[in-house]
């Protein structure tokens, strides 16, 4: 097996409420490898977007350990924070989030930009691997939902990150544009040896995975491998 990319021991968030302790995430332990493909299920509720959250230093654990590449990750610190995000994570959006004033293409070559890495050519190549040779030159306004979530996956990997992170990215599809997206992401994550963990509440997604965590009340009550993993 490949090394550990991350670590949670005992990770805790709790709130504190006027109503009193609210255990979001309740002990949770894992180890993710290089390469996985991680399928974070659970109801609404159970604490899934908290432990995304966690994952990418957006939001503070309140007790546990998380480590990612042997590292405990900075918290309570926002700067630190920050640029552990900005190093190692990728993220897709539920709602795309892309420019609306900037063509396809654009919007790759903006992130690029900002990374201080424009490369147009590999801009291209990004939007060729998720499909969208033909709509580089448009507007988000002119492709379908479908297409741009495949626009921001493409955006959202130009960056290369160490692990890309998605909130029912497909949330707002259907199922067969969920499963061209999906697609798009597993073709784009094992091309660019990218490990993933994405949250869904849609069982349909597990066949794209390469193991499945099902969290439920702020733990885990279940973690399989899934036959997607003899491929890897
Ligand atoms: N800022 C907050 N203050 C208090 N409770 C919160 C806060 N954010 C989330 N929670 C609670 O934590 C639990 C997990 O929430 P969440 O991670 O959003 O679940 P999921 O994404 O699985 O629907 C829920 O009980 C939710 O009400
Ligand atoms: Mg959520």
């Amino acid at each position: 097996m490949s090394n550990a990319l991350l670590r949670m021991d005992n990770l805790q968030r709790h709130y504190e409420t006027p109503a009193g302790v609210v255990k979001a995430l309740d002990g949770v332990s894992f180890e993710i490898h290089e390469g996985e493909r991680v399928i974070l299920l659970g109801p609404s509720g159970s604490g899934k977007t908290t432990l995304l959250n966690c994952l990418s230093a957006l939001d503070s654990p309140t007790g546990g350990s998380y480590r990612f590449l042997g590292e405990e990750v900075p918290r309570n610190q926002s700067e630190k924070m920050t640029s552990f995000r900005r190093d190692n994570i990728g993220y897709v959006f539920q709602f795309f989030n892309l420019l609306q004033d900037l063509t396809v293409l654009e919007n790759i070559l903006l992130i690029q930009e900002l990374a201080g890495k424009k490369d147009t050519a590999r801009a291209k190549e990004l939007l060729k691997l998720v499909g969208l040779q033909a709509e580089i030159n448009r507007f988000p306004g002119e492709i379908s939902g479908g297409q741009q979530q495949r626009v921001a996956i493409a955006r959202s990997i130009a960056k290369r990150p160490t692990l890309l992170l998605g909130d029912e990215l497909t949330g707002n599809l259907d199922t067969e544009t969920s499963n061209k997206v999906m697609e798009a992401l597993v073709s784009a994550c094992k091309q660019e040896n990218i490990t993933s963990v994405f949250v869904t509440h849609d069982e349909g997604l597990v066949k794209y995975a390469t193991r499945v965590i099902r969290i439920d009340s702020g733990k885990i009550v279940a973690d399989q491998s899934t036959s997607a993993d003899e491929e890897a």
